[in-house]
């Protein structure tokens, strides 16, 4: 059993940023808009912005607070995409309930839509566009799988969950027909029968559904490579919290021929990618 360093495939792809970043004497710019109180939305906007300092991102902000108005964030959108000092604009997910979401990422100029939420850009993933803008998890764990030599070719692939943040991408990509693509995926949800039955025929097992532990051994065939993109906070008596994925690690990991601990595993990796997606819609507005 081998643990996939996620932090060590980050920390590669950020020193790359930086040293193109610094090379070109480019100015790179990244707004981030946060709404709401999640405490995990502050924490991961607060990673990130620090990354961003990292490898020379100037980052920007804008906070309301969770009862802000739908038209308050349209009218920062629309302000940031007239904005020539802003490349990217990120909307940290999940946004409060009053809020649509398809509204908020549909009015996002697709040049600067570093997430890849924007109907533009996620036809241009379904479609398989060569300028499509990838969503930094899927493509985040496409980057780790090629880093370990992991091949996806023929493999079958499950995919617990079917988010529009990670499930769904995620099929679009491992079906592409192209060198190193071609998976074979199951994707499966709250919906789906004998789900242990499904996962323990996958070369590549996926979870993203956002519950803790919930994959245990006898999901899991034996040498699969198992995939968490879970992160999820248990909370202690003294307030402080834990982090936890969907896999039980300590109960699966010796079954498996790699598997990705949280934290540090996938994490890293949607936030490395977020930043080489900052420097693609740089690029795009010049
Ligand atoms: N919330 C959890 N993951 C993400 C992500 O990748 N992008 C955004 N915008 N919000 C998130």
């Amino acid at each position: 059993m081998k643990i996939i360093n996620g932090i060590e495939i980050a920390d590669n792809i950020l020193e790359d940023v930086k040293n193109e970043i610094i090379k070109k004497n480019l100015k790179v710019s990244l707004a981030v808009i946060l709404a709401g109180d999640d405490f995990a939305s502050k924490t991961y906007v607060k990673m990130k912005r620090k990354k961003c300092t990292l490898v020379n991102i100037n980052s920007y902000l804008f906070e309301y607070p969770s009862s802000v108005g739908e038209n308050t964030i349209l009218d920062k959108i629309d302000e940031l995409n007239n904005d020539k000092n802003i490349d990217a604009i990120l909307v940290q997910l999940p946004l409060p309930k009053h809020i649509d979401e398809k509204k908020i990422f549909s009015k996002i100029n697709p040049s600067k839509d570093v997430d890849g939420f924007n109907p533009i850009n996620a036809g241009k993933v379904l479609l398989g566009y060569d300028d499509a803008i990838f969503p930094c998890t899927p493509i985040g764990i496409i980057t780790l799988l090629k880093a370990y030599k992991i091949d996806i070719t023929s493999k079958h692939i499950t995919i617990v969950g079917r988010s529009n943040l990670v499930a769904k991408p995620l099929l679009i990509m491992l079906i592409q027909k192209k060198k190193e693509f071609n998976a074979t995926v199951t994707i499966c949800h709250s919906y789906t029968k004998n789900l242990k039955s499904i996962t323990k025929k996958a070369d590549i097992l996926i979870v993203a559904i956002g519950k803790a532990n919930f994959i245990t051994k006898d999901f899991i065939k034996k040498g699969s490579v198992v995939i968490d993109v879970g992160i999820n906070y248990i909370y202690k008596n003294d307030s402080t919290a834990k982090i936890v994925g969907d896999v039980d690690f300590e109960n699966v990991k010796d079954l498996c021929s790699y598997i990705t601990p949280v934290p540090k595993g996938v994490g890293p990796m949607t936030i490395a990618m977020l930043l080489k997606n900052t420097l693609i819609c740089h690029k795009k507005n010049k």
